[in-house]
């Protein structure tokens, strides 16, 4: 695309996606260096499909053992120094090394890079992977605000009309959104028992349901005693929106990926299911709907996104 946009003159195509300059040398990184083992479990996820969410979600799950709720790490840790994202925790050898040895023998990765993407160990090990997705509306409203927060000051405004665009084209950070989801979808198809596709609306809905999913899926399921003790309720609670928000290392706290710095805060913004009421006209909701309806047509994506 010719548009000026800052988005645009930030991301490069690689391999029909469009990255950050750090973000091609982060995936290129993992391709050459990552070695998955069968036991790991990824977060895979579209930048804004509520990756913060879901890593304090399947850290709370798959740690539960280790702590109790009043002393929990998520209360001074963020989600994000919980559960490293592999093509920035890649970029350091001494930080790789030392997270593999403290969380041995299951290592939990995060990533958002698609699935053609990935380094060959992680299919072929057979490790699991937690794939979330959101509306596509709210995934680009979501991006919008925190694109207008991230970028430097100095550069000129960034209407929502020319992020709209470009987003409509494919042109976001590890856009096309739609061949994200796709490509993983299709992957899920193939191997349902390794990858498990999980809407963020859902999580919303119907928590319990979902933690109890999302538990079983990755190896931990709930005992009957501690559902009759509450333990899916503490971890629907713990991570929820109010909770992550209201703590200081969210409010304050600082997350490093790669060159970045980014605040904490700015990954807790509202945690709704319709924000984009607020902030596309019609026209604008309807040809993203259209989109998602054309690209994802003949996928069960359709009946989850549009029932
Ligand atoms: P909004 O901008 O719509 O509020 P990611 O973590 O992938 O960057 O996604 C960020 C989005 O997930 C933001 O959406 C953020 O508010 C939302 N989010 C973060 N934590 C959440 C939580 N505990 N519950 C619900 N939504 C959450």
């Amino acid at each position: 695309p010719k548009e000026n946009g800052w988005m645009v003159k930030h991301l490069y195509q690689y391999e029909s996606f469009w990255f950050s300059p750090a973000a091609i040398r982060g995936i290129k990184r993992v391709q050459e260096c990552f070695n998955a083992q069968p036991t790991d479990f990824f977060l895979a996820t579209f930048p804004k499909a509520g990756t913060t969410w879901f890593k304090a979600l399947i850290f709370s799950i798959t740690n539960r053992a280790r702590f109790d709720f009043s002393s929990h790490p998520l209360l001074a840790k963020s989600p994000h120094d919980c559960i490293p994202f592999v093509e920035s925790i890649i970029q350091d050898e001494t930080s790789y090394r030392d997270y593999q040895i403290s969380c041995s023998p299951c290592c939990l990765f995060a990533t958002h890079i698609p699935y053609s993407l990935l380094p060959a160990s992680v299919v072929s090990s057979g490790c699991k992977i937690v794939y979330v997705f959101r509306d596509t509306k709210d995934v680009f409203v979501s991006t919008w605000h925190y694109m207008i927060k991230i970028r430097p000051k100095e550069l000129p405004s960034f209407p929502i009309e020319d992020a709209f665009d470009l987003f409509c084209k494919g042109v976001s950070h590890c856009g096309p959104f739609w061949d994200h989801v796709l490509d993983y979808w299709k992957a899920s198809m193939e191997n349902p028992n390794k990858i498990l596709f999980i809407m963020y609306e859902d999580m919303k809905k119907d928590p319990i349901l979902c933690l109890t999913k999302l538990a079983k899926f990755l190896d931990r399921p709930f005992t009957l005693e501690e559902e009759r003790e509450g333990a899916v309720q503490e971890i629907a609670r713990l991570c929820g929106f109010e909770s992550l928000s209201s703590l200081k290392v969210n409010q304050t706290g600082v997350m490093h990926f790669n060159s970045i710095v980014v605040e904490n805060r700015h990954f807790l913004r509202k945690g709704q299911v319709g924000d984009w009421k607020n902030h596309l006209t019609l026209e604008m909701a309807q040809l993203l709907d259209e989109i998602t309806r054309q690209k994802f047509a003949g996928t069960s994506l359709i009946e989850t996104l549009f029932v």
